[in-house]
């Protein structure tokens, strides 16, 4: 495929970007002419071997559950959309989601999910191969490995995966330095994930393998831990230090339909779908898609963002998407170029961490006044955010009296220099994190930021004794949480 084969819907998008970019009016947003894209590389596949023989697996993972969490289920819906535009059977698509929100009784649309504010209906179709207190993190491994006999629950549906297949890993939701959320506990944590890709290279049964993954601090998960020679790709939407965001969010530009109290698509997720949405993938490469998803997640004068990552065997970002994704016959004639991708970055984003608190105030804001579902409104607000203060004063607190009132802080927020997990002994983390919640109550989806202070706290060589003494000085009363999900512990 050449230039010369760009054909006229090429043109028409073309002409169409320009006018988006015209209207936004910004410099950032300056689309280049095709003649002038910088990079062609990789035309075709060069059919050197048998790449292309073996099957395409995906395994989609939405982590959270309930309506302020929309977003991360809209997500992995669209995915499984576009895997099956682009060829891949159900039996080869394994979908994790909670599944709790398309007939959600605050769903403005019942039975339909959308992952844009223009955005056609995503659900129809997505096989509920694990759904509800089946979407677990024993689950997800045994899916990954392929081992039928571990899997509780469920359809049964594994990656039944040969020496020469794909896989393709896209996981969205809340995580911390070192963790990713699952609506169920235990949460997952980096170094068990990472012994689960070794484990499933060990068995020989895959090719190359391509995880794509949004939350925050997601760079943390491969950092230091996923080692290279395994052929496995990784992309994360933030770095290790840093917050993902979501986008479509009420008061965000573009935003939602005015029904919507919710965000509808997190902004990594919703760069890679809407990419491989338009293009012939058999003309673009995972380093093309790498490249502009970063531009397009990528934080601007006039936007908050995140810095996407690539983790682990870079060098098989030359393959081209097709070989993972499939692709769209309708696309066949939309040759990727730099010129055509470009889409203008969403001027306003939610952190990912407060899109729940979007969510309750738009509620409360939309409430009669006057009315019960005000006052109720109101209190689950209120409930959320003091939640939120007994988190970080605890965490605060329990440094104080292990480091000192001035030293404490300083060792707490530490970041280890680039290329280093994120903690050496992982168990001596789970065991504090443990510990903490025995006297402080649970993390919660929201706790999950002070991981690197946990980290940080074993770093440091402090011994658990220490630690549940400080924890019980911290916290001589847990205050009631607002729901009961808020109060389990997420170590397990
Ligand atoms: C792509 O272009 C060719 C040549 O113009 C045309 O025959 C074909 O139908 C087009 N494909 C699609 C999916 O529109």
């Amino acid at each position: 495929m050449t230039r010369v084969a760009v054909g006229v819907p090429l043109l028409l998008l073309f002409l169409a970007l320009i006018a988006v970019s015209a209207a936004r009016n910004g410099p950032e947003n300056v689309i280049k002419l095709p003649s002038q894209a910088s990079r062609f590389f990789r035309p075709a596949q060069d059919n050197d071997d048998d790449s292309n023989a073996g099957t395409r697996w995906a395994v989609l993972v939405a982590g959270s559950s309930g309506y302020d969490n929309y977003r991360h289920q809209a997500d992995v819906c669209h995915a499984y959309q576009l895997l099956r535009k682009g060829g891949l059977k159900d039996e080869n698509i394994v979908v994790f989601m909670y599944d709790d929100i398309a007939y959600h009784h605050a769903n403005p649309r019942p039975g339909t999910i959308i992952n844009s504010p223009h955005g056609k209906d995503v659900y129809q179709g997505v096989p509920k191969d694990y759904t509800g207190d089946d979407v677990t993190v024993d689950n997800l491994f045994a899916v990954i490995l392929g081992d039928k006999t571990a899997v509780k629950g469920g359809s049964g549906k594994v990656v039944d995966s040969g020496p020469n297949d794909h896989i393709f890993i896209f996981y969205t939701d809340h995580g911390g330095p070192g963790i990713l959320g699952m609506p169920t506990y235990p949460y997952i944590y980096a170094n068990d994930l990472n012994d689960v890709l070794k484990k499933k290279h060990a068995l020989g049964t895959y090719k190359s393998l391509v995880f794509y993954l949004e939350a925050c601090e997601s760079g943390s998960i491969f950092e230091g831990l996923l080692p290279e020679g395994l052929n496995i790709y990784a992309t994360t939407a933030s770095n290790a230090e840093e917050s993902s965001w979501g986008t479509y969010c009420p008061g965000d530009e573009p935003s939602p339909p005015p029904e919507y109290d919710t965000c509808l698509g997190d902004l990594y997720s919703v760069a890679w779908m809407e990419d491989s949405g338009v293009h012939n993938l058999q003309t673009e490469t995972l380093q093309q898609q790498y490249e502009l998803v970063k531009k397009r997640t990528a934080p601007t004068e006039y936007s908050y963002g995140s810095h996407v990552m690539q983790y682990g065997d870079v060098g098989l970002s030359k393959d081209l998407l097709d070989l993972y994704m499939g692709t769209n016959p309708a696309n066949e004639n939309f040759t990727f170029v730099d010129a055509n991708s470009l889409k203008p970055p969403p001027s306003r984003v939610t952190n990912q961490r407060d899109a729940d608190l979007v969510h309750f105030w738009e509620k409360y804001r939309k409430a009669p006044e006057g009315s019960a579902r005000k006052t109720e409104a109101h209190k689950q607000l209120l409930e959320v955010m003091s939640h939120r203060l007994h988190v970080d004063n605890s965490v605060m607190l329990v440094g104080k009296i292990l480091f000192g009132i001035s030293d404490g802080p300083i060792v707490l927020n530490k970041v280890r220099s680039a290329g280093q997990p994120l903690v050496d002994d992982w168990n001596c983390l789970k065991n504090m994190v443990r510990a903490f919640e025995r006297h402080c109550g649970s993390l919660s989806q929201y706790g999950m930021k002070h991981m690197r202070s946990f980290a940080n706290i074993c770093n440091a060589g402090i011994q658990m004794e220490q630690m549940e003494e400080a924890a019980s000085q911290a916290c001589t009363t847990i205050p009631p949480g607002p729901w009961s999900s808020l109060r389990r512990g997420f170590s397990a």
